[in-house]
């Protein structure tokens, strides 16, 4: 993987890398933020170039192995997860968990050792007693609304924490601000596509994180936001990261 943007000299091959390219240590020197007391929303996706989501329904088909390095290094960095039930349903999530090293670098710089996963959710069609849950080294949080099914709202609370924004839809604004006031300050989305739209039209995206995978993957697939309409926003560009044809792109709010 190496930089193009901002242009500098490419980064020496580290002590044990058979290659040359940008390192562990140079990649979290790329997206850790230096001050994890301000609240920040980071949204990962990956995106084929023309601008589909999914290939047959997953984004799988257009991830790669840098998309991949990426997207373990921003979990790894964050104080939580956010991701919408659709995707948790069709990505077939399970119980968050980090590799050691992974744990390590998180011990050493003083966080838990593994990022708290929380799921946006309305309906709640949830099961308790799925692997997102059941195996989960730390407590998970839903976050939902008050108009939530009650009954499925009493089954969840057995198995992570119930977190309410909001009367009749989830308050994205207030739902971030519960998360900072747990300490939880650096969140990361990792989609979907309605779960972006409903953070933008609540302003609630700090930056962007997108992968564009060389690919077509023709029509079908929707685009990485979906839902409610928001107004057009300029971000600035902050970093290009290239690997195997794959662009890495992170745009943050000006
Ligand atoms: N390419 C990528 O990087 C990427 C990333 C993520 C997902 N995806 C793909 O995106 C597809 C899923 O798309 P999607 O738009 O359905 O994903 P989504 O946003 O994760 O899921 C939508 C569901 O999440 C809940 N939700 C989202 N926003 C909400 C809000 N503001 N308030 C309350 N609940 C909210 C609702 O769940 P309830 O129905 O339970 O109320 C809603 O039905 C999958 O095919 C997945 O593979 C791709």
């Amino acid at each position: 993987m190496r930089q193009l943007w901002p242009a500098g000299p490419d980064p020496a091959p580290s002590a044990g890398e058979s290659h040359a390219g940008l390192s562990h240590a140079d990649l979290i020197g790329r997206y850790e933020r230096a001050d994890r007391s301000a609240p920040w929303l980071r949204v990962n996706f990956v995106a084929s170039a023309d601008g589909a989501v999914t290939v047959e329904g997953h984004s799988e088909g257009l991830s790669s192995p840098a998309d991949k390095r990426v997207f373990g290094l921003l979990r790894m960095l964050c104080d939580v997860l956010l991701a919408g039930a659709g995707t948790v349903r069709e990505e077939g999530y399970r119980a968050l968990r980090l590799d050691p090293e992974r744990r390590r670098w998180r011990r050493e710089a003083g966080l838990p050792e593994v990022p708290v996963l929380a799921v946006v959710s309305s309906r709640l069609a949830l099961d308790p007693a799925s692997p997102v849950f059941a195996e989960a080294p730390v407590r998970p949080l839903v976050i939902t609304h008050e108009g939530s099914p009650a009954d499925a709202r009493r089954r969840l609370a057995e198995v992570a924490d119930v977190l309410i924004a909001g009367d009749a839809e989830v308050d994205l604004a207030a739902a971030r601000a519960a998360l900072t006031e747990r300490g939880l300050t650096q969140a990361l989305c990792e989609g979907g596509p309605q779960l972006l739209g409903s953070l933008l039209a609540a302003d609630q995206v700090d930056e962007l994180c997108l992968t564009v995978a060389p690919l077509l993957a023709g029509s079908g697939a929707g685009r990485i936001v979906a839902g409610p309409g928001s107004p057009v926003r300029r971000l600035d560009l902050t970093q290009v990261l290239e690997a195997d044809g794959n662009l890495l792109l992170r745009y943050a709010r000006p």
